[in-house]
């Protein structure tokens, strides 16, 4: 079944591509010959993520999905939630917003934060939502070199490592969108 997933994120198609196997082709954005930016307006995850997809259901009448992904800090009072790629302004930048996160938790002693996924799929028109959650802690210093986003700072619970120092099948095991992916698969199937 070809089903666009609506990023160009490659690092997240390939994320998905391994989570769902052969029995889906999926496209990126580029693939079905959307270069622009996806709207992305709205202060709540599932706003976002239901943006991206009917844009490009409604533009390019592919059966699609798009997700939206927060981290939610209980310090920060759930930020930087929804805003989690602006964090620290545009452009954006991994790198700020990572530091900017070190900077406001510094000297805090509750690190307890979490990935939430948001994954809104059109499929022969009609609409559906996956949700994944991943449960974890902010440590004080980037350790790893794998993964994006915030994946060298966040341990998730119960491990040593952090996103960014395990393999990619691990973190699709235990992660927010592979979590959110897999109630997705389990819907397609
Ligand atoms: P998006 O909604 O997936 O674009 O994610 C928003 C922000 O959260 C971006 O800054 C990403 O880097 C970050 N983010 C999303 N997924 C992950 C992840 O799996 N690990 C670390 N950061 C992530």
């Amino acid at each position: 079944m070809k089903i666009c997933f609506a990023t160009n994120n490659t690092k997240k198609i390939q994320e998905v591509k391994a989570a769902l196997g052969d029995s889906f082709d999926i496209v990126s954005l580029e693939d079905i010959g959307c270069m622009e930016e996806l709207p992305e307006t709205g202060d709540t995850l599932d706003h976002n993520a239901f943006q991206k997809a009917r844009y490009v259901f409604e533009k390019y009448g592919v059966d699609c999905f798009a997700d939206d992904t927060g981290l939610e800090v209980e310090a920060l009072d759930g930020a930087p939630g929804v805003y989690s790629g602006r964090f620290a302004g545009e452009p954006r930048s991994d790198e700020r917003n990572v530091s900017l996160l070190l900077e406001k938790l510094n000297g805090q002693s509750n690190r307890r934060a979490r990935f939430r996924t948001v994954i809104a799929l059109i499929l022969k028109g009609k609409e559906h939502s996956f949700e994944g959650i991943a449960d974890g802690e902010i440590i004080s210093e980037r350790t790893g070199t794998g993964g994006f986003g915030y994946d060298p700072v966040f341990r998730p619970w119960g491990y040593t490592k952090t996103f960014a120092e395990i393999s990619m099948q691990e973190k699709n095991t235990i992660s927010h969108r592979g979590k959110a992916v897999k109630s997705l698969i389990e819907f397609l199937k």
